[in-house]
C-alpha cells in the first residue's frame, strides 16, 4: 500500500470507529433557533448600538490598514495595541497585559512556556482542553485535582517539584460552578505555589471577574480574560506583573511565531470593554433570568441549578442527551448535547445558556420542557 493509501486507511478508520460509537463531530450551521447555546452571555455579540459605534469608528482611522501584516515581535505591533494593552490591566487592577489572538493560544502561551524539566503544573480536572494542551507542549510535570476539591488540590501540592503553578478556571465552562477561588489561593500561597486563573466565562457576567470580586488580583499570578464570550468579540488577555509580560514576549511560542490581531479586532475589543462600562446593568439583567430560570426548576429537586449562566442538565448517555436536544430543536430550541470525549462517559449533558436578551416566556418554555423529560 502507498503511503498515502496507508494515511487514508488509517484516517477512515479513526473516523468510523467514532462514528460506530456515536460521537462523530461534525459542522453545522446554528438555524435561527431560541439562543440557549451560545456565549454571548450579555448580548454584546448581537448589540446594534455597539456594532454601529464599530462602523462610526472604524472612520476615524482612514489611515490604519486591513492586515496587522506580522508577528508583534515584527511588523504587528502598534502603539494601539499597547495603550490597549495598557488599559486593560488599569481596568483589571493589573500591572501588565498581553495581548493573544485566542483565549486558546493564550493558554498554550502560558503553560507551554512556564514550567521547565523539574517544575510542576497542578490543574483541575475538569479545566479547558487549551490549559491541558500548552502544558504538553511544555517540560513541566502534570499532575490532576479533583474538581473543586481543596483536600486532593491540598495533596497533589505536598508532592510538588521545582517551581508548581496551580490551573484553575474561575466558572466552570462545562459544569458552571465556580472555583473556591480564596480558599486555593490560600493553599497555594501556604505551599508557594503560583496560581493562575482562568476567567473566561466569568469576565463579564461577574463584571471584572471572579478574581476581582473575591479582591485576589494582587495575590494571582497570572489570569486570562477572554473576549469571545461575554465581551462578543474574539481574543484574550493574559494580566499579570511586567515581568511577566516581558517572559511571555521572549519565551512563548504561540505568541512569537503567530501573526497579531487586525486592527479591526482590537478596536471592536477597546469599543466591547467602553460598552461593558457604559452597560453596568447587564450584568444585573443577567442576574434577573438566571434567577427565573432557578426558581422555574425549584421543584426538580435533584438538579443543582448554578449562579452563573451556565446551566448543566445531566442526561447520561450520549442517545438521551442526543434526543433531548433534538427535542428542544423541534420547538425551536437550541441547546446542544455535549457528549464525551468533552465530558466523562455518563456524564453527558445539555449545557444551557442563559443570555440577557433571551425572554422571561422563552425560559419557562425551556424549563417547562425540563421538567417533563427529568425523570431521573
Ligand atoms: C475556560 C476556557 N478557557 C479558554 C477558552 C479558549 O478561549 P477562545 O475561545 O478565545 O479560544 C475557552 C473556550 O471555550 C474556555 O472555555
Amino acid at each position: 500500500m502507498s503511503r498515502k493509501l496507508f494515511a487514508e486507511a488509517f484516517l477512515n478508520e479513526r473516523l468510523e470507529k467514532r462514528k460506530q460509537n456515536g460521537l462523530l463531530r461534525k459542522l453545522s450551521q446554528t438555524k435561527d433557533l431560541i439562543d440557549f447555546s451560545s456565549n454571548d452571555y450579555l448580548g454584546l455579540a448581537r448589540s446594534k448600538e455597539l456594532g454601529q459605534g464599530l462602523q462610526k469608528a472604524v472612520l476615524l482611522y482612514p489611515d490604519a490598514i486591513l492586515g496587522s501584516t506580522g508577528s508583534r515581535l515584527l511588523s504587528g505591533n502598534s502603539e494601539f495595541a499597547e495603550k490597549l494593552e495598557q488599559d486593560i490591566a488599569a481596568y483589571h487592577g493589573m500591572e501588565a497585559a498581553l495581548l493573544f489572538n485566542s483565549g486558546y493560544t493564550a493558554n498554550l502561551a502560558l503553560f507551554s512556556s512556564l514550567a521547565q524539566r523539574g517544575d510542576t503544573i497542578i490543574m483541575d480536572e475538569l479545566i479547558h482542553a487549551s490549559v491541558i494542551d500548552g502544558s504538553r507542549m511544555g517540560l513541566g510535570k502534570r499532575l490532576k485535582f479533583k474538581h473543586n476539591n481543596l483536600e486532593s488540590l491540598e495533596e497533589k501540592l505536598k508532592v510538588a517539584t521545582g517551581i508548581c503553578y496551580v490551573a484553575v478556571e474561575s466558572l466552570y465552562s462545562m459544569d458552571g460552578d465556580q472555583a473556591p477561588l480564596k480558599a486555593i489561593q490560600h493553599l497555594c500561597s501556604t505551599y508557594n505555589a503560583l496560581l493562575i486563573v482562568d476567567e473566561a466565562h466569568a469576565f463579564g457576567v461577574f463584571e471584572k471577574g471572579l478574581v476581582a470580586q473575591n479582591g485576589l488580583s494582587n495575590q494571582i499570578f497570572a489570569t486570562l480574560f477572554t473576549f469571545g464570550k461575554a465581551l462578543g468579540a474574539h481574543g484574550a488577555a493574559v494580566t499579570g506583573s511586567q515581568l511577566l509580560r516581558n517572559y511571555l514576549i521572549n519565551f512563548a511560542r504561540p505568541f512569537i511565531y503567530s501573526t497579531a490581531m487586525p486592527f479591526a479586532q482590537l478596536l471592536h475589543i477597546r469599543l466591547a470593554y467602553k460598552y461593558l462600562q457604559d452597560h453596568e446593568e447587564l450584568p444585573l439583567l443577567l442576574k434577573k433570568k438566571i434567577r427565573l430560570f432557578q426558581k422555574q426548576l425549584l421543584p426538580i429537586t435533584h438538579i443543582q441549578t448554578m449562579e452563573g449562566p451556565i446551566q448543566s442538565i445531566l442526561i447520561p448517555g450520549q442517545v438521551a442527551v442526543r434526543k433531548a436536544s433534538l427535542e428542544l430543536e423541534a420547538m425551536n430550541i437550541k441547546v446542544y448535547p455535549i457528549v464525551s470525549p468533552t465530558v466523562a462517559p455518563g456524564t453527558e449533558r445539555l449545557r444551557i445558556c442563559l443570555h440577557t436578551y433571551n425572554t422571561d416566556q422563552e425560559i419557562e418554555q425551556l424549563c417547562h420542557f425540563l421538567q417533563h423529560t427529568i425523570h431521573i
